[in-house]
């Protein structure tokens, strides 16, 4: 089955009201690929400026995070309930510079994704490898020992999107090649069939992060397993509309 492309904006802790003001104008005035999933996650403090300032009604607004708990003596944290409060259908989870920054354990990050879609919010799960796992040529063994970690929390992969992102590309300017991706995401695919289901692993998206910008998002897009793209730094800049219509 043919799945739908995903590109998704991670702004991470960046922008002002003005500086999102103009990358959401600049997305609302685009032509955009139809057939592309667009999802752009700002700081949560804007997640509200930035949906009502949307005109494109199929670009959805994705938290960064959310906690795996209900409303509570949680401080700094965000709830599932007022993420639907503010009708946000989405959210990133277990980023590794929330990962190796914050120190979210996979059983923490398979615990809120749990929570997460159990509370009907869909979820782009965050994996990949350090250089020093890459180098000791243990990056497959990581990722599936992070995907075992999920699949032991949950059933349901309907609302997931898988995003490899090897950590050593992030940010870095030095994107993976098309066959070091499309290698992983094989992998993370036949992992699937494997331990989950045959339809799981056909359906899920799988998307590669990693220093992706207009230049080189053609190529990847071609690879058989690259379903799209989790964006960083590009998702602030113009060029992000030209990897949403990467496969044009
Ligand atoms: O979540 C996406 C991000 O980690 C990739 O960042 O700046 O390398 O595109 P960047």
């Amino acid at each position: 089955m043919a799945r739908k492309f995903f590109v998704g904006g991670n702004f991470k802790m960046n922008g002002t009201r003005k500086d999102l003001k103009a990358i959401v104008d600049n997305l609302n005035n685009a032509q955009l690929d139809p057939n592309v999933e667009v999802v752009i996650a700002p700081p949560a403090l804007y997640l509200e400026f930035v949906k009502q300032n949307l005109t494109k009604p199929n670009i959805e607004v994705a938290a960064q995070n959310v906690f795996n708990k209900p409303n509570g003596a949680f401080t700094g944290e965000i709830s599932v309930s007022q993420l639907q409060d503010l009708g946000i259908k989405w959210t990133l989870l277990g980023h590794s510079e929330r990962r190796n920054e914050l120190g979210e354990s996979d059983e923490f990050v398979a615990s809120k994704t749990k929570f997460a879609l159990d509370n009907g919010i869909s979820v782009i799960w965050c994996c990949g490898e350090s250089k020093d796992t890459r180098q000791a040529g243990e990056t497959i063994k990581f990722v599936e020992n992070q995907l075992a970690a999920l699949a032991k929390e949950i059933n349901d992969w309907k609302n997931v999107v898988i995003a490899y992102e090897p950590i050593w590309a992030i940010g870095t300017g030095l994107v993976a090649t098309k066959e070091q991706a499309q290698e992983v995401h094989a992998s993370i695919r036949s992992w699937l069939k494997q331990n989950v289901s045959e339809k799981v692993a056909e359906e899920t998206r799988i998307l590669y992060g990693g220093s992706v910008n207009a230049k080189n998002c053609k190529d990847l897009a071609k690879e058989e397993d690259i379903d799209g793209f989790l964006v960083g730094g590009a998702s602030l800049k113009p060029e992000f509309v030209d990897i949403i219509n990467s496969k044009q």
